[in-house]
C-alpha cells in the first residue's frame, strides 16, 4: 500500500485524476471501476477539465461502478446512475453503452448480482478501481462484517451509512434501505486500486487503516492489505489522527 499525502482536497483530486489519466493513456481500452459520493467529485471535475483542454479520449474506455441503490428510479437525482451522468459521463466522450452500474430496479435482484459478476469478467476485469472509504471503514457498500469472499450482493444499509447519505435526500426516510454492491472479492480482483480519503470525518477510519495493519472483516478497508497494488491518497484532515510513529504499513 502506497500513501500519497496531500495538503488539501484540491491537490488530492489533481493527484487522483493524474493517475486515472495515466491509466487511460497507457491503455485506451482500460476498464475503470468508478465510485460515487462526495470524495471523487473533484477528481471527476479534473478529468472533465483535462478532457476539454487536453483531449484525453474515453471513446474506448469502459467504466463499471461499485454500487447502486435498490428501488430508486434511474432518473431520480440520487440514483448513482444519474450521479455519474451528471458528474462525469455527460461531459466526456464516453460511449454510454460502455458505462455500467448495477440495475437497482431489476425484477430479480439476485439475478442482477450474478449478471454483474459475469459482466465484470466478460469485460476483462477492472484495471483501476477507484474507492472512497466510509466512516466505519466500508468500501463500496460492503459494511463491517461482510465476508471478504463476497461477490456482488444485496446489502441492508446500516443506520450510520443511511445517516451519512441523508444529506443528499430531503429526509433520512427517503434514503433507500438496500443497495447492490460489488463485493470485496470483486474489488480485490481489480488490477490496481486507488482509495481516496478527505476530511476530518474520515480521520478515525484512516488512522485505523494506516496504523493497525490488522486484516479484519469488522473493518472492510483492511481487506486492501491483501492486495499488491493499492494507492491511498489522503489529505491532511483525513490524516490528522494518524500517529506517524505507528504507521508501520508505509
Ligand atoms: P463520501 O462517501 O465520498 O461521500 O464520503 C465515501 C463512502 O461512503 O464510501
Amino acid at each position: 500500500m502506497k500513501l500519497i499525502r496531500t495538503p488539501h482536497y484540491q491537490e488530492l483530486s489533481m493527484k487522483a485524476a493524474a493517475i486515472i489519466i495515466k491509466t487511460i493513456q497507457t491503455n485506451p481500452t482500460a476498464v475503470l471501476g468508478l465510485a460515487t459520493g462526495s470524495t471523487p467529485t473533484g477528481t471527476y471535475e479534473r478529468l472533465i477539465k483535462d478532457h476539454v483542454e487536453n483531449g484525453t479520449s474515453y471513446k474506448d474506455i469502459r467504466t463499471i461502478n461499485l454500487d447502486e441503490y435498490v428501488g430508486l428510479p434511474t432518473e431520480d437525482i440520487n440514483s448513482y446512475r444519474s450521479f455519474m451522468e451528471r458528474k462525469l459521463f455527460s461531459a466526456i466522450d464516453i460511449n454510454p453503452k460502455n458505462t455500467y452500474l448495477p440495475n437497482g430496479n431489476a425484477v430479480d435482484i439476485q439475478d442482477e448480482c450474478a449478471r454483474y459478476d459475469q459482466l465484470i469478467q466478460s469485460i476483462g476485469g477492472i484495471d483501476l478501481q477507484l474507492l472512497g472509504i466510509g466512516e466505519n471503514g466500508h468500501i463500496g457498500f460492503n459494511e463491517p462484517g461482510t465476508p471478504f469472499t463476497e461477490t456482488t450482493h444485496v446489502v441492508e444499509l446500516t443506520h450510520n451509512t443511511r445517516k451519512a447519505n441523508a444529506r443528499f435526500f430531503k429526509n433520512i426516510k427517503d434514503v433507500p434501505t438496500q443497495a447492490i454492491t460489488m463485493g470485496i472479492k470483486n474489488i480485490l480482483e481489480s488490477k490496481a486500486i486507488l482509495l481516496l480519503a478527505s476530511g476530518e470525518n474520515k480521520a478515525e477510519a484512516m488512522a485505523r487503516l494506516l496504523t493497525s495493519h490488522k486484516t479484519t472483516e469488522s473493518f472492510p478497508a483492511s481487506s486492501l492489505f491483501q492486495h499488491q497494488n493499492v494507492t491511498v491518497i489522503a489529505d491532511e484532515a483525513a490524516l490528522s489522527l494518524v500517529d506517524d510513529s505507528k504507521r508501520s504499513a508505509f
